[in-house]
């Protein structure tokens, strides 16, 4: 037995501090608790912007025109039902009872099966424009629902809503999701952004980007928070329980969910977007109770957070008011992950134009840790 000369310096667990891409989408100053999408700060563009017009800026470099974005949202809109092989794939699914996130990076695999000779912006539209219905298609047949058709007047948004729930959203709730969406469509070289940019890299198609992606975004350190998230402020329940059941879960060890980012060391800039958000939301409905505790169950996790992991600046992230603003438009806690995926799938299509244009393949090293026999027997 042997050793190797360790020849790989510089390993970094998690590629923590690695600056892996050059990229004009969005830029993340995770101490200054700033975010630039498209060249706007979150906050200016989140909650004035369509979610359409937020796609076509990152994928374009530009806000549209007037005309520029009819064009894109009827193209979008034109795409939206899926074709037989996928609905297919769902019905054959149901039996399984899988979570949404599971079927919808299963069905994604065959979203635009229907497209084969398209280029890589159809297939692009063509994505975005299904995976709504992928989700929204399965939630219903899984609640014995019958299946709503996409309605081509309505905006991206909207449609996602009104193909869930059955009912058009009225311009309150519309405008809650686009804040939303446009809100975490990007966030620079996040995890399933990173694995979409590896995939694409090889010169392989879109589509197995996004399955990738979707795959990445998943897990509960990523996009699978806001449903734990939300499931600790019920199970709170009212302020005054607040401190003693949070210090039970940080005494166990527990993380708390939607606290603490990789990058951000100050409050998630996303955060409070979506924490205005969902105050309209929840005073427009006149049910203010919900939002009123989770602003308690917010600062006591905090300070609570401080206590026992001193120094490590967790704060509040975007999961926390995700989960608020989505449970005020109505949506079940499964679907929480699926829309940020809905809503992120904008931002991994960019990342693969952006990717493509460089040419290069992603390749790091690796430095081995085990040990070299010299002989089998
Ligand atoms: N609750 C309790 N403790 C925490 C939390 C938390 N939410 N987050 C980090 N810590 C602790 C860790 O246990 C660790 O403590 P230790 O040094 O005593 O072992 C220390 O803080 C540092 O944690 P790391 O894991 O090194 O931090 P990292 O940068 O890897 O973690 C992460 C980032 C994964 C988001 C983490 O904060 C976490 O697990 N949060 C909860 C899950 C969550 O909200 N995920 C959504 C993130 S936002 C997004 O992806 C869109």
């Amino acid at each position: 037995m042997s050793t190797i000369e360790v020849t790989t310096n510089g390993y970094k667990p998690g590629l923590e501090g690695v600056v892996a891409a050059e990229t004009k989408l969005s830029h993340v100053d995770g101490l200054k608790g700033e975010l630039i999408i498209g060249g706007y700060p979150v906050e200016e563009l989140a909650s004035r912007a369509s979610f359409e017009e937020t796609v076509y800026l990152l994928w374009n470099g530009v806000l549209p025109t007037v005309d520029e974005l009819t064009t894109f949202r009827t193209k979008l809109a034109a795409l939206r039902t899926l074709p037989d092989a996928a609905n297919e794939l769902i019905h054959s699914l149901l039996p399984y009872r899988l979570p949404v996130m599971d079927v919808l990076r299963i069905v994604a695999g065959v979203a635009d099966v229907d497209q084969p000779q398209a280029d890589a912006r159809q297939r692009a539209s063509c994505l975005l424009a299904r995976l709504p219905t992928i989700v929204a298609t399965y939630w219903r047949l899984r609640n014995q629902q019958t299946v709503i058709q996409p309605d081509p007047t309505l905006n991206h948004a909207a449609n996602y809503l009104y193909m869930v729930s059955g009912q058009r959203p009225d311009a309150a709730s519309e405008r809650g999701l686009e804040t939303y969406l446009n809100t975490v469509i990007d966030h620079g070289l996040n995890a399933s952004t990173f694995a979409a940019r590896v995939i694409i890299a090889t010169q392989t198609d879109l589509t197995s980007a996004i399955v990738g992606a979707i795959g990445a975004l998943k897990g509960p350190l990523h996009g699978g928070a806001p449903g734990p998230a939300l499931e600790m402020v019920f199970e709170i329940g009212s302020a005054d329980r607040a401190e003693p059941i949070i210090r039970e879960k940080l005494e166990r060890g527990e993380r708390l969910m939607g606290f603490g980012h990789r990058i951000y060391k100050v409050r998630d800039p996303r955060a409070e977007v979506l924490s205005q958000a969902a105050a309209k939301m929840f005073q427009t409905s006149g049910d203010t109770h919900l939002y009123l505790l989770a602003k308690e169950v917010e600062a006591v996790a905090i300070r609570l957070l401080e206590e026992y992991k001193p120094g490590r600046n967790l704060q509040t992230n975007v999961e926390f008011y995700t989960a608020l603003l989505l449970h005020g438009l109505g949506m079940e806690t499964e679907l929480f992950t699926p829309t940020f995926a809905i809503a992120r799938a904008g931002g991994w299509i960019a990342h693969c134009f952006e990717q493509l244009e460089t040419g290069r393949l992603i390749r790091p090293q690796s430095k081995y840790v085990g040990k070299v026999m010299n002989s089998v027997r």
